[in-house]
């Protein structure tokens, strides 16, 4: 398959005033054309950072280093305007809170003429009408709501509009973070069928960021899970559920309630997260890890190929 981005060495910080969060560290992954990359950890691992800088969306304290590759580019050395060319129109991404992405004053068919125009100044009204209708089609609201406002739609009705946007202008590359996070269960379901029919249908690939194991079986290809800033096991989806080598992976896989087995129960991963402005020698998971050994303490375990998946782990070291 064609690789459409690929992420290599890629270390981010963000300087603070009281020092400094290393919140990616040598992230390495790719996505190939019409694939599902799944990027899952809990809250504040990075996955957020990680899918801005994609789409060179870091605020200014923020020092990435290492290479994001699309169509032969580094998006990190990119200037303002090569990334503006590119944003929205080649990769694109959908937020979390589409309360907050979308511009309350103005109108669904406005929010779609703005983004048109941005990258062709050439195009009439009824042409966007046309691109925005069946970009709302496909995400499951009527073209009909073209002249309605942000408020006169529910949360999930407004992510599908987000959704609508994101896929207007035939991206390569979509990077949905949390998509359905904000949204009720019922609605979550709705959106992540909206998410598959895109995958079977677009030719694009999509970088789902999500603290959410259990919505990532139905979509992804591979997974990329992330700890305390690190990608700590990369895997398809068939052999990381099957076989998860990481310590936090098989933790992560037991919070996952299983309605099949009639397990309901959230089993939570004991312990927090280190502090990641001073992180501590060693494996970044050793304080909660129930496997830890000596060596954990004293070295950072590399990244280690194990039967075509990686993962980073002395047990495999
Ligand atoms: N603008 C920022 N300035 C300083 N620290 C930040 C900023 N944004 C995120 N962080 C920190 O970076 C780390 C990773 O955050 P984030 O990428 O949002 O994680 P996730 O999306 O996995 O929840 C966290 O420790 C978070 O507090
Ligand atoms: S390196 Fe050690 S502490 Fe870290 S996950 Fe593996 S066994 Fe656990
Ligand atoms: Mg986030």
């Amino acid at each position: 398959m064609d690789t459409n981005i690929e992420i290599k060495n890629l270390s981010i910080e963000y300087r603070m005033r009281n020092g400094t969060v290393h919140a990616v560290r040598d992230a390495d992954f790719s996505v190939d054309k019409k694939e599902t990359l799944s990027i899952v950890g809990e809250s504040g691992c990075g996955k957020s950072t990680t899918g801005h800088a994609i789409l060179k969306l870091l605020p200014s304290n923020a020092r990435a280093t290492g290479s994001i590759i699309y169509n032969g580019k580094n998006i990190l050395t990119m200037s303002n305007n090569e990334i503006r060319q590119i944003r929205g129109k080649h990769i694109s991404i959908v937020f979390q809170d589409p309360m907050t992405s979308l511009d309350p004053i103005m109108r669904v068919k406005d929010h779609f003429f703005e983004l048109i125009k941005a990258h062709d100044s050439k195009v009439n009204e009824q042409e966007m009408i046309e691109i925005a209708s069946c970009a709302l089609e496909a995400s499951g609201v009527s073209a009909k709501r073209l002249n309605n406002y942000p408020f006169e739609f529910s949360g999930g009705m407004r992510q599908r509009v987000m959704i609508a946007l994101a896929i207007a202008l035939q991206p390569s590359v979509i990077v949905a973070d949390e998509p359905t996070t904000s949204l009720d269960v019922v609605v979550q379901e709705q959106i992540m069928e909206v998410l598959k029919n895109l995958k079977r249908t677009k030719d694009m690939s999509i970088i789902l960021i999500t603290h959410d194991l259990g919505i990532v079986a139905e979509v992804a290809d591979k997974v990329a899970v992330m700890y305390a800033g690190e990608i700590v096991e990369y895997a398809d989806i068939y052999n990381l559920y099957k076989n998860p080598l990481h310590p936090y992976t098989q933790l992560l896989l037991k919070s996952v309630p299983n309605i099949k087995i009639g397990d309901m129960e959230l089993h939570n991963i004991p312990g927090s997260l280190p502090d990641l402005k001073n992180i501590p020698q060693g494996c970044r998971f050793r304080d909660r890890c129930p496997m830890v050994k000596d060596i954990c303490k004293k070295e950072t375990p590399p990244i280690i190929d194990k039967d075509g998946r990686k993962v980073r782990c002395w047990l495999y070291g």
